[in-house]
């Protein structure tokens, strides 16, 4: 594994992360998902990244995660960067949901509970919530790294103009963002249009999530949906109405330049984003061992041609 530093901070994290929103909930195998933790330790892949509402059920994954810690994972504690969030819907009535600072205090300490940990590494604002005072939710964050709750602060989703706003906010309090969490991948571009420029400047790490689009961006769906695949699972965030033969006819375009560079269409996918010097690390999600392993490759080859590059726009944009 390699390491990039996250924005201008002495924090490093390894260019691939894994992500446990999917495959790791109280309706997945616990062993399998103990499995795949366990192994991308092994390899380095030392970033974990939950969330209060991941699952299903929500809650579940951090459950699990504090399960797998219990299992051995603990006598690391010290190697590895945990991350969570609040922001989504999590509980009924009005605190469960939103950006208040009642909210956010209530989630962190629930999910200090699931997870068995004394701290997280790094909390994240899982999105900008417009009914709550920018001022009040920045507070709520900044407070619960005096309190020792987490180490560092991320945002996740927000406008350009709201995240710089919570970074002056957070500076003015001698308290750093560390780092911003988006959808990037190679379909999805709209931190392309602000976002990248923005984060060069306030010198921030950026994980990019959802770096395969959920699936799309590998040769999982090249002929037909798998029966074990998200797009065929009831309880995923990717439906089979999304896999249009216009997007599987340029997946398959795609293939065929990952093929000519010797890598999977996966690997390909990730190493288009981490060609990018804004990116710190990709948050990848995995079904398996086998798939993590396949991504893991990525980082071999993560040079473009010019010609590559523009081949690839041509196709998908
Ligand atoms: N901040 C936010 O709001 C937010 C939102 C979404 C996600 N995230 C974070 O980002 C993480 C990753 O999101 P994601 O799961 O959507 O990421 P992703 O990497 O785009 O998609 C992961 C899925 O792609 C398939 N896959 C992975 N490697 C493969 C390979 N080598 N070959 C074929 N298929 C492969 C698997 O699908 P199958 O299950 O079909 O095998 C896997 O579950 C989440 O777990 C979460 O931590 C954050």
């Amino acid at each position: 594994m390699e390491y990039r530093f996250c924005g201008r901070s002495g924090l490093q994290l390894p260019l691939i992360s894994l992500g446990l929103w999917h495959n790791f909930g109280g309706v997945d195998p616990y062993e399998k998902s103990r499995e795949i933790v366990f192994h991308a330790f092994d390899k380095g892949v030392v970033h974990f990244d939950l969330a209060n509402n991941y699952g299903p059920p929500p809650g579940s994954a951090e459950e699990n995660f504090g399960k797998i810690l219990r299992d051995g994972l603990h006598t690391h504690r010290d190697e590895i960067i945990v991350s969570s969030k609040a922001g989504h819907l999590m509980w009924n009535g009005p605190y469960g949901d939103g950006s208040s600072r009642k909210y956010i205090m209530a989630s962190i300490n629930q999910s200090l509970k699931r997870t068995g940990l004394e701290y997280f590494d790094i909390f994240y604002s899982h999105r900008y919530n417009p009914e709550t005072p920018l001022e009040e939710t920045v507070q709520a964050l900044i407070d619960i790294v005096r309190q020792g709750k987490a180490l560092y602060i991320g945002l996740s989703k927000y406008p350009v103009d709201k995240a710089k706003e919570a970074c002056d906010m957070m500076r003015e309090q001698n308290v750093r963002c560390l780092i911003y969490q988006d959808r990037y991948n190679m379909l999805v571009r709209r931190p392309e249009e602000r976002h990248l420029e923005f984060l060069r400047e306030e010198q921030l790490g950026f994980v990019a999530f959802s770096p395969l689009a959920q699936g799309l961006l590998t040769d999982r769906y090249l002929n037909g949906i798998p029966s074990d695949s998200r797009a065929a699972r009831p309880t995923g965030f990717l439906h089979p109405e999304d896999i249009t033969p216009e997007k599987i006819d340029k997946i398959a375009r795609l293939n065929k330049i990952a093929a000519q560079r010797g890598q999977s269409l996966a690997q390909m996918s990730l190493a288009w984003l981490l060609a990018k010097p804004e990116i710190t690390s990709v948050i990848t999600g995995a079904s398996s061992v086998r798939q993590l392993d396949n991504n893991l490759q990525a980082i071999a080859n993560t040079n473009f041609t010019p010609s590559e590059l523009s081949t690839i726009d041509n196709i998908i944009l």
